[in-house]
């Protein structure tokens, strides 16, 4: 026998992959042909569940270098000078199915696992530096209002404009979603941001709140909306082969890492919430910091196994980085690894692609489908006097702010600029360029005229009114 037999799953060889085992030469196939019932059997149980959100992505690994010395904010491995990390990024789109256009308009999703010398290191952001909304609460029906109607199964502009007029602080991401950003010429050429405020804590203890910022070294670059539509029937998976032709002839993709830095102490006092997502902090008050490069060089071998499998959440974190006291940042940390459970299966963190190449030491142990194990002598409990591993507070994960009575007060509360629609309209005014401004109009005008319920689109008006009141009364007028 060679070893280009095809096999069972158990290894065994098999006689043919195209004729089952039947009754005579071309008789009924008979059941305990069991090659036939294990191919089916597998075939039916290829697919497990897509991702509730964000199923359609693609990705690649890569490396991160730190080029610059930002120890006395953050005492993290991964950042430390000269430090290389190899990591995974997965792109995707937000609200589509598996197999839905990549050139939809949409926000992206950002995600980047790093494989520390501590553990998996997750920042699971979007190509845009604010969010939709500010509490986890609202996020299924925020979901459910941008998917598709339960009885004809159809997308709804209705739904989505109705949720997002009665939600103003969707403001600000929604200008950026109806701007150019809204379609990216590739995922190259996209901008990527952590989005929420996280916690840096340097060697010494002290702490720092960050945003990250992660710049295409390839320059930033937009579609335009007819060409968006072209593609989403030509070519549907767009990004997805971008991405993996590009990095296929040597032309890896990188983006240069850049953080925000705010001082502890000034969270508590500072004009708006520094925790509430639909924020930006301003540059001219806390400018960006360059931390180092990291580029994409491999391409998957399997993209089942290494980014449909793949399991990024913003509860993983390593020492020298904490989360911060976001609402939507509390619910996330919750959310993923619950989806990953039942996405992907209990022992999800044990696939290679998931797996830790800090090594695991864990008193976790069992469950559907483990495959490492525990040498008969270790002990299975903790304490234990057999030499079985002890945890370190000095990696305590968290920052020391749950116990700051002062600073969960003041995140608590919305200040005097904490307005909604205020950034909102200085992206428009400000950031937007005159042609930028005009496409906005017309991409607004094509998506107000699908909205059929009157009270939504006079709210449609309305909205566009408080982020500018020109800008709301060009779309009145063109309506
Ligand atoms: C409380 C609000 C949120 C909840 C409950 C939530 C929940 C989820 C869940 C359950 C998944 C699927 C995870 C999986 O099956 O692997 C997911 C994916 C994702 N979410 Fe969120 N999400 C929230 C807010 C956000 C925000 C604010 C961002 C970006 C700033 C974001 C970015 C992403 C990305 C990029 C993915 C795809 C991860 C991947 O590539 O596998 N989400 N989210």
């Amino acid at each position: 026998m060679t070893d280009n037999v095809t096999t069972t799953q158990t290894g065994t060889p098999v006689a043919s992959d195209a004729h089952s085992l039947t009754a005579g030469a071309d008789g009924a196939t008979v059941l305990h042909d069991r090659y036939l019932v294990e191919k089916l059997a597998q075939f039916s149980r290829e697919r497990i569940p897509e991702r509730i959100v964000h199923a359609k992505g693609g990705g690649a690994f890569g490396e991160l270098v730190v080029t610059e010395d930002v120890s006395q904010y953050t005492r993290a491995a991964l950042f430390q000078p000269g430090t290389r990390t190899r990591l995974l990024q997965r792109f995707s789109s937000v609200a589509g199915e598996q197999g839905s256009p990549d050139t939809w308009r949409d926000v992206r999703g950002w995600s980047l696992k790093f494989y520390t010398s501590e553990g998996n290191y997750d920042i699971v952001g979007n190509n845009t530096p604010v969010f939709f909304i500010r509490d986890g609460i609202k996020f299924p029906d925020f979901i459910h209002s941008q998917k598709r109607l339960p009885g004809s199964g159809l997308r709804d502009a209705d739904m989505q404009w109705d949720f997002w007029t009665l939600s103003p602080e969707s403001a600000h991401q929604v200008t950026y979603l109806m701007g150019d950003r809204g379609i990216p010429r590739s995922w190259r050429t996209m901008s990527g941001y952590g989005s929420h405020t996280f916690q840096w804590i340097n060697a010494e203890g002290d702490r720092f709140w960050i945003k990250y910022h992660f710049k295409p070294r390839q320059g930033t670059a937009e579609m335009d909306e007819s060409e968006a539509e072209r593609l989403a029937g030509a070519d549907a998976d767009y990004f997805r082969r971008d991405l993996y032709e590009a990095i296929g002839r040597g032309d890896f993709p990188s983006w240069d890492v850049n953080v925000q830095v705010m001082p502890y102490e000034d969270a508590k006092t500072y004009r708006f919430n520094p925790f509430d997502v639909t924020k930006i902090w301003p540059h001219a008050d806390y400018p960006l910091i360059r931390v180092g490069t990291y580029t994409l060089d491999k391409n998957p071998e399997n993209f089942f196994a290494q980014i449909e499998q793949a399991a990024f959440s913003p509860a993983n974190t390593v020492p020298g980085i904490d989360i911060s006291p976001d609402k939507m940042l509390m619910a996330r940390v919750f959310s993923y690894p619950d989806a990953q459970r039942y996405r992907v299966g209990t022992n999800y963190a044990e696939i290679p692609v998931n797996a830790p190449i800090a090594g695991v030491r864990s008193y976790s142990q069992d469950g559907l489908g483990r495959h490492g194990f525990k040498p008969a002598s270790a002990p299975v409990y903790a304490p234990n006097s057999f030499g079985g591993p002890v945890g370190d507070p000095a990696a305590a994960g968290n920052g020391g702010w749950e116990s700051d009575g002062e600073l969960l007060r003041s995140a608590a509360t919305l200040r005097a600029a904490d307005d909604d629609f205020g950034q909102a309209g200085a992206l428009y005014r400000k950031v937007f360029s005159s042609e930028a401004r005009g496409r906005m109009i017309d991409t607004l005008i094509r998506q107000g005229r699908q909205i059929r319920v009157d009270g939504i689109r006079e709210r449609f008006v309305q909205y566009w009114t408080n982020v500018d009141a020109d800008l709301g009364a060009s779309v009145a007028a063109k309506l």
